[in-house]
């Protein structure tokens, strides 16, 4: 009789919450995360983000007290962005030795020494005052060759402040090149570049914009940043990054590329490392604010997902909120 029924019986390993523990095939553990985290120049107090609820600009001291929050939960990395009290033409601010990130990564390394990677965006958007991402021609296009020059300066700055990682997010041909000869040459040839490698032009950055104040004044980022519709050109500038010498590779945004992520991971040897951007987070934070969905849950799945699809590092905006529950 009972060979009509099926003989192979998956919901054996399903039965109870330690079986389905044990034969789960992606972990998800507190050091694979990293916490993006915004800091203003010049602000008395934290200022929250409307579109990013739970998320906020930081002052230096609120920085400070939040990143002692995330690597006390156990997270792998922190990745400052800087949002500087006075923007001009080509981003004086991110280069600046006094610039907000610098300060920020000084502050950092010398609260928490090793114990949590420090990785900062390198990028101009946030310090230009047309919320470009590069040095603008006479006729308002990008400068592609001028840009390098700024983003080397920037490496070198970031590397002279103490940072673990450098993660150029602009999208400019050539960059990480660009960027490796100024840390070797400057003396920070130990200092591992994170690329942002496969990185589209997404509608999920909305409210990034908003908490790093950088949506451009006019034009989009569709010039440099990928087609939603390719996912071949991921892998051409995945080896066009690792070529010019990066350690690390990023696919941005995370849940919506997700097989973006996976063919990545099969195609490279060094880590593989996701964005989970700011839409991403807002639209599960307004759905569970609304009721619509098990906020707890949601987040954890997203999370896991991305690991399963092939990250092995993700970036979070929940970092410590997901490691604090990954432990407890
Ligand atoms: C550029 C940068 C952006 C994000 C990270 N780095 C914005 C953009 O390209 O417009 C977006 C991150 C997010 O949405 O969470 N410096």
């Amino acid at each position: 009789m009972s060979a009509q029924f099926p003989v192979a019986r998956p919901r054996r390993l399903r039965r109870t919450p330690a079986l389905r523990r044990l034969a789960a095939e992606t972990r998800l553990a507190p050091a694979d995360l990293v916490l993006p985290m915004f800091v203003k120049e010049g602000i008395g107090e934290p200022a929250p983000i409307a579109s990013m609820p739970g998320v906020v600009q930081h002052t230096r001291d609120s920085l400070r007290k939040a990143a002692h929050e995330a690597v006390d939960a156990g997270v792998g990395g922190l990745i400052l962005f800087g949002i500087p009290a006075v923007k001009d033409a080509v981003g004086s601010g991110a280069d600046d030795p006094e610039g907000i990130v610098q300060t920020a990564v000084r502050d950092l390394k010398a609260d928490l020494g090793d114990a949590a990677v420090v990785m900062t965006d390198l990028c101009l958007d946030e310090f230009t005052d047309h919320g470009h991402c590069g040095i603008l021609t006479e006729r308002g296009e990008i400068d592609n060759d001028a840009t390098l020059e700024r983003y080397a300066s920037i490496a070198r700055a970031q590397a002279a402040a103490g940072v673990d990682v450098v993660a150029p997010s602009g999208m400019m041909d050539g960059q990480v090149a660009a960027i490796r000869a100024a840390l070797d040459d400057s003396g920070h040839p130990e200092l591992p570049v994170l690329a942002y490698s496969a990185k589209y032009a997404s509608a999920f950055y909305g409210p990034f914009r908003d908490a790093a104040e950088c949506a451009p004044v006019f034009g989009d980022r569709s010039t440099h940043q990928q087609d939603p519709a390719n996912s071949d050109e991921s892998l051409r500038e995945v080896f066009l990054d690792l070529e010019e010498g990066a350690d690390m590779v990023m696919v941005k945004p995370a849940g919506p590329y997700l097989d973006v992520v996976r063919r990545v991971r099969d195609a490279v040897d060094v880590p593989v490392v996701a964005y989970q951007v700011s839409g991403e987070y807002a639209m599960i934070e307004a759905a569970a604010g609304k009721g619509w969905i098990d906020r707890e849950r949601a987040i954890d799945e997203s999370l896991i997902a991305i690991r399963r699809a092939g990250a092995d590092i993700v970036l979070t905006y929940w970092a410590t909120e997901a490691a604090t529950r990954l432990t407890r």
